[in-house]
């Protein structure tokens, strides 16, 4: 396909980019794909540990991070997990529901990834890898993207790059370059879906490194009720990556170590078994090495039963209410996704082309848009990915 053939060019052949492509296949549209690497879907490849978790069914608008809330509900609500199941189904790849809502193939992400560059190439697209983009120019309400193979042209151009996080896999900020170049505003971009590193008197948590335990994770309003994981940077685990996305320097991560107690059963364990000691209620409930940090740091010694009311009740309410100070993340290198991105403000939520700039499109974690772990993000690449395919 030469450049002149092609109805639209679409940068970045991951999971919105091959979306994209496949279904303007369908509808009739030549699609070009450049991307980057030497082959498409590289971070489908070993998405949930290779498995892909493909979409969430509890899928809802307000599981998604941005400036602006309502932005992500048009596309999510008309491109649905339903919608990519059957696909899934239609392909005939086996799935099943690991928990939460998570559906993942039984086999391997390689089914998914075949999948859509099949639907691109049934559908008469061409996906060129190894394309090193060295421009793009706007001229005539038409989009010329130059790379090492020569010069392309369409009238529409689809910004699917993805964003910056694990940059040894090649992730770049390019989507914001590019954004910037037509003048589109971005979003500080953030590290999201990320380990979060102690410094401090926290330190000593560190020692914990490798202790997984179920906590109730909060900043501000948001909670997660997931595992957490102590690690030799700090802490990390499904609960804490969820809260990161909404943690901001400075602020405190509260943990719940015991999220099942009521506030008062320090007190009732006093009655029911006086002799016992903070250290053995905890081991009881937690693991050991967390159980003896965690009485050691409280430091209530010896047994229940001369312990006031009062110090035991603060107790309780300091192992709900862990506070945590994070001293960073463990940044782009480790962030499953990044936050922020090419700002929904100058893009429309029917057809994420740039109102500013027609036949310019922005889709997937290029733009912001951040969903939580658990499927999420795959699916915000579909719908975003199908909503600019209705329109290109
Ligand atoms: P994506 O990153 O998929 O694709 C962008 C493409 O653009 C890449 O192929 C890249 O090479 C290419 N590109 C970049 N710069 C370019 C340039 N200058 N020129 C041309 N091409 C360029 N989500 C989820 O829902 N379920 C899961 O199980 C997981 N698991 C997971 C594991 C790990 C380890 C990571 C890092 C991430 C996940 N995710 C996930 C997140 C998910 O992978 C991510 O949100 C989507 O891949 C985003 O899709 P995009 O198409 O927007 O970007």
């Amino acid at each position: 396909m030469t450049g002149t053939e092609a109805d639209a060019i679409i940068l970045g052949a991951g999971a919105a980019g091959l979306m994209c492509a496949a279904q303007a296949g369908l509808r009739g549209r030549r699609v070009l794909l450049l991307e980057r690497a030497g082959r498409p879907g590289k971070k489908i490849l070993i998405s949930g540990g290779g498995r892909c978790n493909f979409t969430n069914i509890d899928t809802a608008p307000d599981r998604y991070i941005s400036a602006n809330p309502h932005f992500a509900k048009s596309a999510l609500s008309r491109y649905t997990p339903q919608d990519f199941l059957a696909l899934v189904e239609d392909r005939g790849i086996a799935w099943h529901e690991k928990t939460l809502g998570q559906l993942f193939c039984d086999g391997s992400a390689r089914q998914i990834v075949d999948m859509l560059v099949d639907g691109v190439v049934q559908t008469g697209g061409t996906i060129r890898c190894d394309q090193q983009i060295a421009g793009v120019d706007h001229a005539d309400g038409r989009f010329r993207v130059t790379t090492q193979d020569g010069s392309f042209e369409a009238p529409a151009l689809v910004i699917a790059t993805g964003g910056p996080s694990i940059p040894k896999m090649g992730a770049t900020g390019f989507a914001y370059d590019l954004a910037r170049q037509f003048g589109l505003k971005v979003v500080e971009p953030r590290p999201a879906l990320v380990p979060l590193t102690l410094g401090g008197e926290d330190v000593l948590f560190r020692e914990l490194s490798g202790v997984a335990t179920e906590i109730v994770a909060r900043t501000g309003k948001t909670a997660f009720r997931e595992a957490g994981l102590f690690t030799h940077r700090g802490l990390s685990g499904p609960a804490i990556l969820q809260i990161s996305s909404y943690w901001r320097h400075g602020e405190a991560v509260a943990v719940d170590f015991l999220p099942d107690r009521a506030p008062g059963w320090l007190v009732d364990a006093k009655r029911s078994t006086p002799r016992a000691t903070m250290r053995s209620l905890l081991k009881d409930a937690l693991p050991d090495r967390l159980a003896v940090t965690l009485a050691e740091r409280l430091a209530l010694e010896g047994e229940l039963a001369n312990l006031p009311d009062a110090r035991l009740n603060a107790a309780a309410a300091q192992l709900s209410g862990w506070r945590f100070i994070p001293n960073g993340t463990e940044g782009f290198a480790k962030a499953e996704v990044t936050a922020g991105g090419i700002s929904t403000a100058e893009l429309s939520s029917k057809t994420m082309e740039a109102k500013r700039v027609p036949g310019l499109y922005g889709i997937g974690e290029a733009i912001d848009v951040t969903g939580w772990l658990g499927g999420y993000n795959f699916q915000w690449a579909w719908a975003s990915g199908w909503a600019a395919a209705r329109s290109i």
